[in-house]
């Protein structure tokens, strides 16, 4: 059997070469015609699954189309070899050796008490001048930060930690910068990973320089390779999902309002509600490794595919009234974190640096709003297969 690249394309339009206004009628539009539908991505044909049901089957057939052969052949050169890109026995092994720090039990014990004062710390800086841009002065840092402290990496390196991290995640514009980055995120943990191999503390890193499974323990080379994977996983991705939160809540004062009228209920069904509605990794890339046909679509070997999970979290069939954001909609799980083994590793933490940065900041500007000149809107991040405000101008009273 062969099977070739499809003659003609249902739309030749490339999804990740440009952003359409119209995007989420197009993406209703093939799922009500053809919910798996060939597009282009990045130039080369790909196939677009705009169904919920096969974007879950999809991440979920790990088999077929393992993570691997996206992941494994474009981001290895500054990140190094991460989970992202293991598969089988390897991708659970080394999986199981991160996860502790990151399941439920602990993120809702040890973690709530590094989210607060980072909010806190991040609006001081801004509290008194009456306006500010959320995405450059909150949302982008308030992740970064996060996730230093939960590495317990020294506290006065933070800026310098947190430029490395930003230049890292610029890849795909500014790849040599962001290798450097990489080379000097290393040099700089590298020792203080050695320290905590011999005096371990109460940290992340130190987790991970002494957790032992199976009988093995990670590298140093391992270690690094995924707190490379952590800045852009953890933070290129809540950040955009908290930007969506608060427009979400700017432009619908009726939903702002409900969350208001009960904060510790209300903050984080808002946040699942967001995530649902306009998901930070819209359009997931895979690649097809060998050819196939998988629920009677062919398949051919090295076909790009395209998991939207924007489209699959718009599905009616999934969702009633889809397109409205709703806080009250107690949503079943959208796709938003993926599905299968490769299920977000950080989904809890997401959730929880959500729920805590909006009640925080409803708690200390009552008085938020867009500003009338924002020009705020939820756009492609730095490639489309990110999405969220890029930059969200507000006035408060100081
Ligand atoms: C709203 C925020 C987030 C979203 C929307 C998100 C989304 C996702 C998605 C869709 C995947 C699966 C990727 C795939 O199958 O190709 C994933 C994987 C992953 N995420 Fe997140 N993520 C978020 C936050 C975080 C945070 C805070 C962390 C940790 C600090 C994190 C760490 C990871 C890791 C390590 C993986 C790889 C898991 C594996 O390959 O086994 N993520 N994330």
């Amino acid at each position: 059997m062969s099977i070739d690249f499809p003659h003609e394309l249902d739309e030749d339009f490339d999804y990740f070469a440009s952003d359409p206004p119209d995007l989420i009628e197009r993406l209703h539009r093939h799922r009500e015609t053809r919910p798996a539908a060939w597009v282009r991505g990045w130039g080369e044909p790909a196939l677009l699954f705009t169904s919920f049901e096969l974007v879950d089957a999809a991440f979920r057939d790990e088999e077929t189309f393992p993570s691997a052969a996206f992941y494994g052949t474009t981001v290895t050169d500054v990140l190094g070899r991460n989970i992202q890109c293991m598969e089988g026995d390897e991708h659970r092994r080394n999986r199981a050796l991160v996860s502790p720090y990151f399941r439920a039990k602990n993120v809702a014990e040890v973690v709530p008490p590094l989210l607060e004062p980072v909010a806190h710390e991040l609006i001081d800086r801004f509290a008194s001048a009456g306006e500010t841009d959320l995405v450059a002065s909150f949302t982008k840092l308030y992740p970064i930060k996060i996730i230093l402290r939960m590495l317990g990496l020294p506290l006065e390196s933070e800026d310098d930690v947190a430029r490395w991290a930003m230049g890292m995640m610029d890849i795909q514009h500014n790849f040599e910068f962001a290798q450097r980055c990489s080379k000097d995120f290393r040099a700089f943990v590298t020792p203080v990973l050695e320290r905590r191999r011999v005096a371990p503390e109460d940290d992340l890193l130190s987790q991970l320089a002494t957790v032992e499974i199976e009988g093995e323990r990670l590298s140093n080379d391992e270690i690094m390779n995924f707190l490379l994977l952590l800045f852009p996983a953890g933070a290129d991705t809540t950040f955009l999902g908290l930007g969506t939160l608060l427009f979400a809540l700017l432009t619908h004062p009726d939903q702002l309002e409900l969350v208001r009228g009960s904060l510790d209920e209300e903050c984080r069904w808002a946040a699942e509600e967001a995530l649902r509605w306009v998901p930070p990794v819209s359009m997931l890339p895979r690649r097809n490794p060998k050819e196939v046909v998988w629920r009677d679509i062919p398949i051919p070997a090295g076909a790009n595919l395209i998991f939207s999970t924007l489209a699959g979290n718009r599905d009616p069939a999934a969702y009633e009234d889809p397109d409205r954001f709703d806080v009250q909609r107690r949503p079943r799980a959208s796709l938003t974190f993926g599905r299968g083994p490769h299920f977000c590793l950080g989904a809890h933490l997401a959730r929880a640096e959500m729920e805590v940065a909006l009640r925080v900041l409803i708690e200390r500007l009552p008085s938020l709003r867009l500003a009338e000149d924002a020009d705020a809107r939820i756009e492609a991040g730095i490639v489309p297969v990110f999405r969220g405000p890029n930059r969200l101008p507000v006035r408060f009273d100081a």
